[in-house]
């Protein structure tokens, strides 16, 4: 097979851990886009919180105009100590989503084989957060008056557009009916009265006419009782960018570990490129020991493949770790003992077999 398409990546491998599971990822790749038919080229930046502490930037000026050029952005992780993380974070990822109109931010869940959930009765939890990701409860409007008097305060406003929430429940739309045309609508309009009943209204103006599809309105915090309760009742869901942060970080943890969850930031009409990361952070805690899990980056590539229009190996790169951890190899935060390395050379052999059958 020739290599049709050579899609070019740009690597944020960013702090802690993130340049420990990044090459997992990356060889995961590699040995799949032979058979494939597609190759990469793969753009490294040294972004971060180094790069902060030499240049006072997370990013160059012309970051943006420099990853604009690319197919595709993978993240690792960006996140120290001596850094606050609202300079991390609004230096860095914040812009990306933004400047790429990122709106979707897209978390599938599920428990992997050998993942214990710590609860007792998800043995089907299969679902998908579809959360707003630009606007909401997220904006920079707002601010702090009398700092430091007793009588201080501060207003932070909250931004919903009608074309903003249409966008974002017409993505969820087609994930829905993609599966079992189950949708759940993340409110709260019985308290904040502004934004969620017109929330509430453009979702269902929205949904109006899909045939097949049924939307449930859940408030807030029945669903993340829901979650914990009934999981395997949820299919997909779409929430606001407050509500969508809180209940996938939910949901990571009811499949067991924040280590193998990946998210996509995604410009569904691909006049940018979108940005895959895994949802941990730096993971300071274990960075530099070569123990970290690189599931969650592995399955944000698999994302990014699919995403590029390579399902069949975005498929085959799930197939490879999820019978790496059938196998019983796995990361300590799993209960295993096996190394970054040690995991990642198990899922790479796995994928030399799948090099096999598809090279025919
Ligand atoms: P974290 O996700 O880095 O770590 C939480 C816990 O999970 C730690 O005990 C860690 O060792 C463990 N863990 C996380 N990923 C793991 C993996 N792949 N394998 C094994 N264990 C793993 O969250 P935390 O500690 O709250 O934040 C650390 C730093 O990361 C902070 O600076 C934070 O701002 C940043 N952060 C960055 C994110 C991003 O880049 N998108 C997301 C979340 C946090
Ligand atoms: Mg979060």
């Amino acid at each position: 097979m020739s290599s049709s398409h050579t899609y070019t990546i740009d690597v944020i491998a960013g702090d802690g851990i993130g340049p420990e599971v990044m090459p997992a990822a990356i060889a995961c790749v590699d040995a799949l886009a032979p058979a494939f038919g597609f190759s990469t080229e793969w753009r490294h930046r040294d972004w971060g919180s180094d790069y902060y502490r030499r240049h006072k930037r997370m990013m160059p000026v012309d970051g943006i105009d420099q990853l604009a050029t690319g197919d595709a952005t993978l993240l690792g992780a960006v996140g120290a100590q001596d850094i606050p993380d609202d300079v991390t974070l609004w230096g860095l990822l914040i812009p990306i989503r933004r400047e790429f109109d990122q709106y979707v931010n897209l978390r599938p869940i599920r428990i992997l084989p050998g993942v214990t959930s710590p609860l007792a009765n998800a043995d089907r939890v299969d679902l998908v957060v579809v959360r707003e990701n630009v606007e909401g409860e997220y904006s920079e409007i707002g601010g702090r008056v009398r700092r430091g008097r007793r009588d201080e305060a501060a207003i932070q406003e909250s931004v919903f557009t009608r074309a903003g929430v249409q966008r974002v429940t017409e993505y969820a739309i087609e994930q829905a009916m993609r599966r079992t045309g189950r949708l759940i609508s993340a409110t709260k309009s019985n308290g904040i009265i502004h934004t969620m009943p017109f929330w509430d209204e453009v979702v269902e103006e929205t949904a109006a006419g899909t045939v097949g599809l049924t939307v449930e309105k859940v408030l807030i915090d029945a669903l993340a009782a829901r979650l914990v309760l009934k999981p395997h009742s949820i299919d997909v869901i779409v929430a606001s960018n407050l509500f969508g942060d809180i209940l996938s970080d939910l949901a990571a943890a009811v499949a067991g570990s924040i280590g193998v969850a990946p998210s996509a930031n995604l410009n569904p009409p691909r006049r940018h490129p979108s940005m895959f990361e895994p949802v941990h952070g730096s993971a300071p805690d274990i960075a530099g020991n070569g123990v970290a899990n690189p599931v969650g980056q592995m399955w944000a590539a698999s994302m990014m493949l699919d995403h590029l229009g390579q399902h069949a190996a975005a498929g085959a790169l799930i197939d490879g770790f999820e019978t790496a951890l059938a196998a019983g190899i796995r990361t300590r935060d799993l209960g295993g003992t096996a190394s970054t390395d040690e995991f990642t050379k198990a899922v790479l052999h796995e994928l030399d077999h799948i090099e096999v059958t598809g090279g025919t």
